[in-house]
């Protein structure tokens, strides 16, 4: 969608830098957020006030829609800094065009590129100083919408905010993961919202989490709601198999379309492996990792990047992956595209959106 529309944006700068709060050294995931981050309304059909402000507290009612009804989505994107301190974000254009998908099925209001993308632009000019430049780290964006209007009957919100906050990481998973084959729970159903990132897909995986951690898994291997017999997605990221010569990942409605995803699915057609998106059974999972044809599992997300996974457990049985060391497509995978964020070798695709 291109936007005609040419919004303003105010910019009120932060009076106190919390800069020197940040040990760049040693970041957790989503803790200390930067300086500023923009704001935009949704008023009478139309969106208005666009400001970059100091980050801060928002005043909000208690009757406010979305606390109630649920009516709120997010992206998940990320800068990186190059050598030369050109700085760069992965894809954001594909992370607008999800977000608007999100808000198509939960009826909320689309948000137009230009305060997406030039609000983003602006946003990372002046928390450039954010932004940190070690390999493995970056400055994790989050944009998100939520329904505002203080009213208790089950209705679209009539008004929205879409806010921008940006906080610098360093990796989400620190170390290749265990998942739990969920064979009970579910996280989406045909012609339901798993696809979307809506907040609740996150607040439904919480319980059934929680359980796999009591049972020494870091997270849940997702199956489909119906027979529990194929693999989805692992809640925070999506999943990719190497099984024979083929790179293969789990598809449809029911799974996050993600960004991250499809650039892998995207490199590794270019670079003449063989790829399907297709139902992958648990059985032919393990089967593979028992008869050696699966060499290679691994989570992929914004947040995740690529996460080698160890071990799956299913009915009470542990199946162990291949050592990471010899996993020639992922470890090819992670490295490529480290360069590419970095701005380490050239960009053919045009996937590096420089601020
Ligand atoms: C992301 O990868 O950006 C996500 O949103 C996953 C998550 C941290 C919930």
């Amino acid at each position: 969608m291109s936007d005609t529309n040419s919004y303003s944006i105010r910019v009120e700068p932060t009076k106190q830098s919390r800069l020197s709060q940040v040990d760049f050294n040693n970041l957790k995931f989503g803790q200390i957020m930067s300086d500023h981050m923009l704001v935009a309304n949704y008023d009478n059909g139309a969106w208005t006030d666009v400001s970059i402000v100091p980050y801060g507290d928002l005043q909000i009612s208690p009757a406010m829609s979305s606390l109630h009804y649920g009516q709120a989505i997010f992206e998940g994107v990320k800068a990186y800094k190059y050598a030369d301190e050109t700085v760069s974000v992965f894809r954001p254009d594909q992370n607008w065009e999800r977000l608007n998908k999100s808000a198509k099925r939960l009826q909320m209001p689309e948000v137009p590129q230009e305060i997406f993308l030039e609000g983003l632009k602006q946003l990372l000019k002046i928390d450039k100083q954010w932004i940190p430049s070690i390999e493995g780290t970056s400055l994790y964006i989050r944009p998100f919408m939520f329904g505002t209007e203080p009213a208790l009957g089950v209705h679209a919100s009539a008004s929205y905010k879409f806010i921008i906050i940006t906080c610098p990481v360093g990796a989400y998973y620190s170390q290749p993961i265990s998942l739990k084959v969920e064979t009970y729970y579910t996280r989406a159903v045909s012609g339901g919202v798993g696809f979307s990132k809506n907040a609740g897909n996150y607040a439904l995986s919480l319980y059934p989490t929680q359980l796999a951690n009591e049972e020494g898994y870091d997270q849940i291997m997702w199956t489909d709601a119906a027979e529990h017999k194929y693999i989805e997605e692992a809640g925070t990221a999506n999943l990719i198999f190497r099984i024979g010569d083929s790179i293969i990942t789990p598809h449809g409605e029911t799974i996050l379309h993600g960004v991250t995803r499809r650039t892998i699915m995207e490199l590794a057609e270019k670079w003449g492996y063989t790829t399907e998106q297709r139902n992958v059974s648990v059985a032919e999972l393990i089967d593979g990792i028992k008869n050696g044809t699966v060499t290679e599992a691994f989570a992929a997300g914004t947040a995740a990047t690529v996460t080698h996974i160890s071990r799956i457990g299913f009915e009470g049985q542990d199946y162990e992956l291949p050592p990471v060391e010899g996993r020639e497509f992922s470890n090819k995978v992670f490295d490529y595209l480290n360069q590419l964020r970095y701005g380490k070798i050239e960009d053919p695709f045009g996937w590096n959106f420089i601020v």
